[in-house]
């Protein structure tokens, strides 16, 4: 496994529509174990395929406390309600800003074995990170989704340090991780 290099927001790499997967290879699996490798040294909740120069529909998430999930091609079936949220990216990485997103989203995928698999979630910080994830594959950042021009705003330096907690490093907060 291998970190890589996280993409900024100002990189096109980041506005351009990613490609399906044809074929699972071990390529396509050495990029899942690397992004996940690098989403966690980051401490972040979620990585898309382009945010590591890879313009493929790819994405892992690890919800804390939780193993890590890889999804190809994943594509939302439904969504339903409405929520606004505070949210970060790795691509903007010290900033925040507030979004509207879906309570409930079902996304289909095929996992890295090539199997198709559902993932449901409810009101939760899954819920959320599917829809950003899945938003970095068609090239949209959480930035295109404000509530309004204004409500984005950069974190005080010791925000961005996550904290130490007894259950290992958490963000510093639910509210305020980068996905
Ligand atoms: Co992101």
């Amino acid at each position: 496994m291998a970190q890589r290099e996280i993409l900024l927001a100002d990189s096109p790499a980041l506005r351009q529509k990613a490609k399906k997967i044809r074929i699972i290879d071990a390529g396509v699996q050495r990029l899942i174990d690397d992004m996940i490798e690098t989403m966690d040294q980051a401490h972040g909740v979620g990585l898309a395929a382009p945010q590591v120069g890879e313009s493929v529909r790819v994405l892992v998430i690890r919800i804390p406390e939780s193993e890590p999930i890889a999804l190809i091609n994943p594509q939302v079936v439904k969504r339903s309600g409405e929520r606004i949220l505070e949210e970060g990216c790795l691509s903007i990485p010290g900033w925040r800003g507030e979004v509207k997103r879906s309570v409930t989203v079902l996304v289909k995928a095929l996992n890295r074995d090539g199997r198709e698999i559902r993932v449901k979630a409810t009101a939760d910080l899954l819920a959320q990170a599917l829809e950003h994830e899945i938003d970095h594959l068609d090239g949209v950042l959480y930035i295109d989704r404000l509530t309004a021009p204004d409500r984005m705003w950069k974190l005080l330096p010791h925000e961005e340090e996550g904290e130490e907690g007894e259950e290992g490093l958490v963000g510093a907060g639910s509210h305020s991780v980068e996905i």
